[in-house]
């Protein structure tokens, strides 16, 4: 049976039949069930590798027993700890169920039908998810060397655009702007437009640019009141299960936010673990440099096949593999290694591989070698 002949599609809000919905890494106990392998690297999500620091493990435990109370739903404490962690004010910090929840948010605050909300050809996939949920038009700017072309999205906004939504890096193509192209950029935005500078990766691609030239947003929101900072504890701090992530951004702005956010959207675990995560930043030098090693290795292992990779500053790294890649894709599966097919993102011909641990990365590159 059809969708549109289905029992309740007339019923359904017209945004609501446009949106596509995200897909996500195949989960590590389906590929057990489905191919009945006991061993699986799973390399399709850009987690921690590492997993997340013990002292989360334990402040986690301890909190057990307050189970049964419902979260702050300000997150206060978080806040508190995050805005002396950044030097920004706690009125200019909101918290989400992951930094996905926040993207939403900001398209339901700022856009609706007529609306138009801007993205980059191959930026990541919740943008033209969260203007389909609101009925605003999606605007695609064509990339340039897969990264964001920021002139060009300069040139394509309109009396009608309300938001850009900008990936630094972006996922997932791994791709970085600098602080010259990025003032260039935020500079020339008329004040009456949203600009979300998704930071997701920020601690990677900081690590990586280690000239300075990576442009961090806590420099820049004060300056610019139109301009919000997104980021999460679901990469570097490795507390991808948690769902959480945060918004900076003018106390004005986070306020509207606020005014959407459900209650208790993020759990008082999440808020726990982000706090003792924060306190512990040796576990991310750790993850920076299992990342630095595996990512070499990685690139390494693949160039010396002749393939070519997306040079990439976050943690993954994109690689082509032709018009094979799918078949390719499911050979892995069938070795018990994960990675990501980008067909959804118009990049058939790629593969998105999550750099691992050690383990994992030996297991990525014997697979390959066994698959090629
Ligand atoms: C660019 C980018 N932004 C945001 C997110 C969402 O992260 P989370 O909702 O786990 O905070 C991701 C996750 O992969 C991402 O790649």
């Amino acid at each position: 049976m059809s969708e549109s002949s289905s029992k309740f599609y007339d019923l359904v809000q017209a945004a609501v039949k446009n949106v596509n919905p995200y897909v996500a890494g195949k989960p590590i106990d389906e590929l057990k069930r489905e191919y009945k392998i006991s061993y699986v690297s799973k390399m399709a999500s850009n987690e921690n590798p590492l997993g997340s620091s013990l002292k989360v493990a334990t402040a986690l435990n301890n909190f057990a027993s307050n189970m049964s109370r419902y979260p702050d739903g300000s997150g206060h404490n978080l806040r508190e700890k995050l805005a002396s962690f950044l030097s920004v004010e706690m009125n200019q910090i909101t918290l989400g169920n992951g930094s996905n929840e926040l993207l939403e948010l900001v398209a339901r605050v700022f856009a609706g039908p007529g609306d138009e909300i801007m993205y980059s050809q191959y930026g990541f996939a919740v943008y033209p998810i969260s203007a389909q949920i609101v009925g605003a038009t999606a605007v695609e700017v064509a990339a340039k060397d897969f990264g964001h072309d920021l002139p060009a999205m300069l040139a394509a906004i309109t009396p009608n655009t309300k938001i850009i939504y900008v990936a630094n890096p972006n996922n997932p193509t791994g791709t970085l702007f600098r602080r010259d192209e990025w003032e260039a950029f935020i500079s020339q935005v008329p004040e009456d437009v949203i600009v979300v500078l998704d930071e997701a990766y920020l601690e990677y691609a900081e690590h990586a640019c280690n000239d300075g030239s990576y442009p961090n947003g806590v420099d820049y929101f004060r300056e610019y009141p139109n301009l919000l900072i997104s980021r999460t504890f679901s990469k570097a701090y490795g507390l991808a299960s948690l769902r959480i992530g945060y918004m900076l951004g003018c106390e004005e702005i986070i306020g509207y936010i606020n005014r959407l956010r459900m209650p208790f959207s993020v759990s008082a675990y999440a808020q726990v673990a982000a706090m003792t995560a924060l306190s512990d930043p040796q576990f991310v030098t750790k993850t920076l440099r299992t990342n630095d090693q595996g990512m070499m290795q990685i690139r390494a292992a693949v160039e010396a096949k002749g393939l070519e990779v997306i040079p990439s500053y976050a943690n993954f790294i994109t690689i082509k593999f032709g018009e094979n890649a799918l078949e390719i894709y499911d050979k892995l599966l069938h070795e018990g290694v994960i990675v990501r097919p980008l067909a959804n993102y118009d990049m058939s011909d790629y593969l998105r591989v999550s750099i691992g641990n050690n383990h994992e990365n030996n297991h990525f590159m014997g697979a390959l070698n066994k698959v090629l």
